[in-house]
Order: structure tokens, then C-alpha cells, then sequence
């Protein structure tokens, strides 16, 4: 999507966005009385202002439309509001054909907090709501094509300041990150084997300060990284491993390593998944898509931090060569686990990855996994599960998110049920009992692997990675969450 910036006298567009509180007399931006008018018609046909919800009214005789669209009340007023207000009223635009959107941004003080934000979020619901994943459609002329433009209409050029550019643009490549991300999700399995993924990540390093590094099999098996090499060996596709390192233009503050399951479809392996809904297990490399997809971020950005990003691939598969129950996996830092479920493949791959990690001594280490079906259960699909050493950043992430729309919700790790994994043949089993705690366990089972001293979160993102459904600014599909939530953490260090 384009984004341009302008003020309001210079705006020759045809259809006009814009924003109105639940109990106000104007739309915001449009006071007097054209507002009054305005908010006059709309309430004709049942609209105040109410969130989630637009009005479409038409001015001087059909030459020009107006949309506006619900924040609710003020008192409930939440930045994210924006996003979604503002993906609801360019999905009306959609409906009448508008391929250009002005929005007009409101002034400085008709909002809370800052008006760069607002706008920014404005600009994340346009690209994140008009996203879509058509590669595969035949194109039918009578769909709503998604809108190609929006213009942020500024009444007071003051707002139009070098910062309020500043925040638009990042946001807005924070959002194509998301939308790059939830393409490599939304993929069919099979034409994304490992070493695909690989190839995409090598492309990565063209832009900005990236460098990317591919391990294959034979240099996973000399550096000793039984657990990805083990969930990868019943696949004809072969695993690998995609290191990838930003180096900011400054002094580095802090060094961050990023980890993200990549299991480019999940069969379960020999104990096979029931096939009702497997199709879903194409989005099992969303934590290494999100990793991806932070990269991609990254390349257009200066964060005072260096980022590692690990992104382990593997296709889980039942084939001959296949781990089988009852198997040891030996990973990275010499720690075996008894295999009792071949489904639960995916911590291997992070076992390995946390204990390469630690070697590269961060000040943290996250790991991004669509882990746990047990995840679902306990925090349904919109939110993600936190669990992990480092609290401060758990309650980072916990804020970073609510204001960026993604919800995270901490879990415990108590060494009381560090039990459930004591295993008769190897130092541990890699999963607890059934049916008891299992995001827990597997949590604690990670932390086996986590180097001493190095703070530590992981976010199981089984629930919200993907929405069957849709929602305001995310259709049926993969979501690409938590990157914006991480992206703006790594801002913020
Ligand atoms: N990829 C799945 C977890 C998952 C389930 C993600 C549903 C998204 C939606 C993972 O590899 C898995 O299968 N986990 C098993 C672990 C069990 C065997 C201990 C699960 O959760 O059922
Ligand atoms: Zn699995
Ligand atoms: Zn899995």
C-alpha cells in the first residue's frame, strides 16, 4: 500500500475517512457545522460513534463520500481502537471501489497520548486490514480490490512534522514485515521445504546491516544438533538451520538472539496428527516466519542492539528414516531427552537453538514457537503464553503488547513440576503426563537448555498465530503475531 502525507488544501481525493468518539457532536477533524451535519445523517441511520462500526454518507450530490468510522466511547478509548477503526472503514471504502483513502488525522489534542502514535496505528490497521493472501485465486472481477493508497489528510500543518514522517514510515515497514511474515505462513506446505525457507532468509541480507548464514545438514551433524537433524529425518526434505545477524550502524547497546520454530508442516510424525484440521500445521514455522519477518524490519531501520535471529527448519514427517517413540535425541549441549511423542517436535528444535543461543552470550533470549496444543486450551487463540527467566521483559512484552494489539499472559515455571519430565533412559523425557500442564512442562523442558545467567522468554503463540476466522485487521489466515510487539521492544532497548 502507499502511504503519503499531506495537508488538508492540497487533498483531491473522493473518499474521506474519518474518526469519531461514541457521544461526541463532531467527527474528529471535521468541527462546525459540516461536522454537525455530518454526524446529523449518521445518526439517522443508527451510528454515534459506536467501535467497530462505519457510516458511509455521501456529499454534494455523490461527488465526494465521507466514511466515518467508530472509536467508542472515550472513556474505553484504547490505541489499538485505531487499528481497528481504521481497517473497518477502508474495508467500506473496499465495498465502493475507492482504490485512494484519505484519513483525515485528528489534532493533537482531540487525542490522547501522542499524535504520531495515532497515526502510526492508523497506518498498521490500513496495511495489516487490507492484506490478503491470493496467489493461488483466480481473479474475479466482481471482488472488492483492496485499496492501493492512503493519505494521511493533516487540517493543522503543524502535525506534518519530520517525526510524525518518521513514525508513519516505521510503522508502515513494521506492518509490510507482518504482511511478508503472514505470506510465508499462509504458504502450502510442501512448496516450502527447509531449504526454501533458507533461500527466502539468504534474500534478507541484500538491505541494510543483515548477514545470513546457512547451515545443512552435514555442518548440523559435525556441530552435534541431534534435535533438529532428528525431527527432520523422516522427510525426504532435509533440515537446516538460518543464522542471521543485524549489526547496528553504532555502538551496540545489548545483543539479542531471536529463535523461532520452523516446522514447515507438522504431520506429527509416526504418532501422526488426526487429519481433521492438519492443514493447519502449514503455520507451524510461524515463530521462525515472525524471526523472518523481524529481519526484513530490520533491514530498514537503526536499532542501537545486535539481533540474532535463529530460525531452525524441518519438515515433521512419518517416513522412513523417521525419529520413533521411544528414541534418545541428543542436542547441542549434550543433553539427551527420551522421545515419547513424535508430535512434540518442535522443542527439539528450540533445545538446539537455546543452547547455540547461549553460546553467543545475549543479554536476552526470546524463542517464538507454535508449541502447545495445551496453550489453546488455557488462553484460547488471542492470546500468547510468556513464560521464561527475565520478568522484567515478560512485563515489557506484556505492555509493548496490549498497546500494539497483540495479548500475552504469563504462565509459571515452577521447578515443583520439573518431575513430570524424569525420564529411566535419558536426563530427561521431553514431555510431562498427559493432559497436565502442558505448556509448562514444555516450558521447563527448554529451560534445560538455556545457558546460565542468560534472561530468557518464551512465547508459545499456538493460539493466536493463526485465526480461523479473522478479526478487525487480520483476515482468515496467519497473523504475524508477535512480531510488531517485538520489533517495537527491540525499538525501545
Ligand atoms: N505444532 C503443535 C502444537 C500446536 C497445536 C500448534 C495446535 C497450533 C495449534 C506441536 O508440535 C504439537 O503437536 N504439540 C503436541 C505436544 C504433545 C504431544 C505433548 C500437542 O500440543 O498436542
Ligand atoms: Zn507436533
Ligand atoms: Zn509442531
Amino acid at each position: 500500500m502507499r502511504i503519503n502525507l499531506i495537508v488538508k488544501k492540497n487533498w483531491t481525493g473522493k473518499v474521506l475517512v474519518a474518526f469519531m468518539f461514541d457521544g461526541d457532536k463532531t467527527p474528529l477533524a471535521i468541527p462546525g457545522d459540516e461536522g454537525k451535519t455530518l454526524a446529523a445523517v449518521a445518526a439517522g441511520e443508527k451510528f454515534t460513534g459506536q467501535f467497530r462500526k462505519t457510516s458511509l454518507l455521501r456529499c454534494e450530490a455523490g461527488e465526494s463520500k465521507v466514511i466515518v468510522t467508530g472509536l467508542g466511547k472515550r472513556a474505553e478509548f484504547e490505541p489499538d481502537r485505531v487499528r481497528s477503526a481504521t481497517a473497518r472503514a477502508l474495508k467500506r471504502a473496499e465495498e465502493i471501489g475507492a482504490e485512494s483513502v484519505g484519513l483525515l488525522v485528528p489534532d493533537n489534542k482531540d487525542v490522547r497520548g501522542d499524535l504520531s502514535e495515532f497515526a502510526a496505528a492508523a497506518v498498521e490497521g490500513a496495511i495489516l486490514g487490507e492484506y490478503r493472501f491470493e496467489k493461488y485465486k483466480t481473479p474475479k472481477s466482481d471482488e472488492p480490490k483492496a485499496v492501493a493508497e492512503l493519505v494521511l489528510v493533516f487540517m493543522n500543518p503543524k502535525n506534518l512534522s519530520a517525526a510524525m514522517h518518521r513514525a508513519v514510515g516505521d510503522s508502515a515497514a513494521r506492518a509490510e514485515a507482518v504482511c511478508f511474515a503472514r505470506d510465508l505462513a499462509n504458504e502450502p506446505p510442501s512448496p516450502k521445504p527447509p531449504e526454501k525457507m533458507a533461500e527466502i532468509a539468504l534474500g534478507l541480507a541484500k538491505k541494510g546491516r543483515i548477514a545470513v548464514k546457512v547451515m545443512h545438514k552435514a555442518e548440523l551433524e559435525k556441530l552435534g544438533m541431534g534435535g533438529i537433524l532428528r525431527v527432520g529425518a523422516g522427510s525426504h526434505q532435509p533440515p537446516c538451520l538460518v543464522h542471521l545477524t543485524y549489526t547496528p550502524s553504532g555502538k551496540s547497546k545489548k545483543t539479542v538472539v531471536v529463535i523461532g520454530k520452523g516446522i514447515t508442516f507438522d504431520s506429527g510424525g509416526l504418532s501422526i496428527k488426526p487429519s481433521q484440521g492438519m492443514e493447519t500445521m502449514k503455520d507451524d514455522m510461524a515463530g521462525a516466519g515472525s524471526v523472518l519477518g523481524l529481519f526484513k524490519w530490520l533491514g530498514s531501520v537503526d536499532v542501537p542492539v545486535t539481533v540474532h535471529g535463529l530460525a531452525p527448519f524441518a519438515e515433521n514427517m512419518p517416513g522412513g528414516g523417521a525419529q520413533k517413540p521411544g528414541d534418545v535425541i541428543r542436542h547441542y549441549n549434550g543433553k539427551t531427552a527420551e522421545v515419547i511423542s513424535t508430535d512434540a517436535e518442535g522443542r527439539h528444535l528450540l533445545a538446539d537453538c537455546l543452547a547455540y543461543g547461549s553460546t553467543l552470550k545475549p543479554g536476552l533470549m526470546i524463542d517464538v514457537a507454535t508449541l502447545t496444543g495445551a496453550c489453546v486450551v488455557a488462553l484460547g487463540d488471542e492470546y500468547s503464553a510468556l513464560l521464561g527467566t527475565d520478568e522484567r521483559m515478560i512485563n515489557r512484552l506484556i505492555s509493548v503488547g496490549k498497546q500494539q494489539g497483540e495479548f500475552f499472559w504469563q504462565l509459571p515455571l515452577p521447578d515443583r513440576y520439573r518431575s513430570h519430565l524424569k525420564s529411566n533412559v535419558a536426563d530427561m523425557k521431553h514431555i510431562g503426563k498427559p493432559g497436565v500442564a502442558g505448556t509448562i512442562t514444555a516450558g521447563l523442558f527448554l529451560k534445560e537448555f538455556v545457558g546460565e545467567g542468560v534472561p530468557w522468554v518464551h512465547i508459545d503463540i499456538a493460539g493466536p498465530s493463526f485465526t480461523k476466522e479473522g478479526w478487525d485487521y487480520a483476515p482468515a489466515g496467519a497473523t504475524g503475531v508477535p512480531l510488531r510487539t517485538i520489533a517495537v521492544l527491540l525499538k525501545g532497548l
